[in-house]
């Protein structure tokens, strides 16, 4: 059957109609006539296989990744990088429009490579199949190294995988140090003059370019404050950025060795004025009982839940600086607070070319 791609969903898959039915295919782009075959028919929707592309978008260019069409990583490679950030600039503003009502033009910060970014990779192991797992499922797509992470991952991962036994996360630091799950130790990242100590099992940020442009941006954000709150704390990174315009910082974070991490840092920063308290951020912020004029909060993919939102509002500081890796639950969140804040200004920053994910910074203030 042969269609014309009308659209792009948040997914970075083509939408055509057939009659009345959305049909989504991906790896197909606006504009493009494409040959495809419908893979699954339902009530209100198809999915469909490009089999032929007969006419090419301007913005189409050929993928890098020898992996990229089984994969499922990423999803949007096949675009070129100018058209990769239009798309994720007009889905942050469609996705807050749609969810809040809210008409805003996001600031956005692209990446400095699109390609070899990744400071970590996890790779999997099964009957001898060694690669990435591939979403949605429990097939592993063998692969000896990955376009998107950085060299000295995939030397690594070259020199090391015959040693792989079920999973293998690897990381590597602007130095070129590695840690792995094969030798489990602890690693310094720097990012803007500041040390952060992580080791294999917490969280950091995976692209060291644009975590830069992320620090910079929330640090230029924050007013010197009395009080800060910062929830999901992770090592502590943004805890460490606010700790200079601040008196005192809480930081709440449910990962024992992130928690472990942050103490670390603080000593490795020299920093004497925040509380890393260990837990889960809806039952530690009920314990805090004094006044905080600032809240930075950087859940992960969920959002934040029904009971810590209410808890904000109670709070009602002044700033609330909301960072986000899923724009469809920071909608949903922003939504139960617009009420209460004004949106003053919301960045985009591309953590993951030719991925459809996107980072974003929230700046709000009580009305
Ligand atoms: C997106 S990361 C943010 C980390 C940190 N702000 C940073 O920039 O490196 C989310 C963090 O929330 C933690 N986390 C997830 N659920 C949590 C919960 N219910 N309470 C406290 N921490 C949680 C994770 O362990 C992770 O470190």
């Amino acid at each position: 059957m042969i269609v014309k791609i009308e659209n792009m969903d948040h997914n970075g898959r083509g939408i055509a109609r057939i009659g009345e039915k959305v049909t989504f295919v991906p790896f197909a782009l606006p504009e493009e006539v494409v040959e495809i075959r419908i893979t699954k028919e339902k009530k209100k929707y198809n999915e469909a296989k490009l089999i032929k592309l007969l006419t090419p978008s301007k913005e189409r260019i050929t993928p890098i990744c020898p992996y990229y069409n089984e994969c499922g990583g990423c999803e949007i490679m096949h675009m070129d990088y100018k058209s990769q950030i239009n798309f994720k600039k007009e889905k942050v503003k469609n996705i807050i429009d749609k969810y809040t009502n809210l008409k805003i033009e996001p600031e956005v910060f692209s990446s400095e490579h699109n390609l070899n970014y990744r400071n970590k990779i996890t790779i999997h192991e099964n009957n001898d199949k060694i690669g990435y797992m591939k979403k949605a499922t429990n097939e592993i797509i063998e692969i000896d190294s990955c376009p998107l992470a950085m060299e000295t991952i995939n030397k690594y991962l070259k020199e090391n995988k015959r040693k792989i036994k079920k999973e293998l996360i690897i990381r590597t630091n602007e130095k070129g140090e590695i840690i792995s799950s094969l030798q489990n130790n602890k690693m310094i990242i720097e990012i803007n003059k500041l040390k952060f100590q992580i080791d294999i099992n917490s969280f950091f940020q995976i692209n060291n370019d644009i975590c830069s442009k992320v620090f910079s941006y929330i640090e230029n954000n924050i007013n010197n404050c009395k009080t800060c709150l910062d929830l999901y704390s992770g090592v502590g990174t943004l805890s460490i950025l606010a700790s200079k315009k601040s008196k005192y910082v809480y930081s709440i974070e449910s990962n024992p060795h992130s928690h472990a991490n942050a103490i670390e840092n603080l000593k490795i920063n020299n920093i004497k004025n925040i509380k890393f308290m260990l837990g889960k951020v809806e039952n530690e912020i009920k314990k805090i009982n004094e006044p905080i004029d600032l809240i930075i909060t950087d859940p992960p993919r969920s959002g934040m839940d029904k009971e810590t939102i209410k808890i904000i509002k109670e709070i009602t500081p002044k700033t609330l600086i909301y960072m986000s890796c899923d724009p469809m639950t920071l909608a949903r969140d922003l939504n139960d607070l617009k009420e209460m804040y004004i949106l003053e200004k919301i960045a985009i920053f591309d953590m993951f070319p030719n991925t459809k994910h996107i980072e974003c910074v929230c700046v709000l203030n009580r009305r």
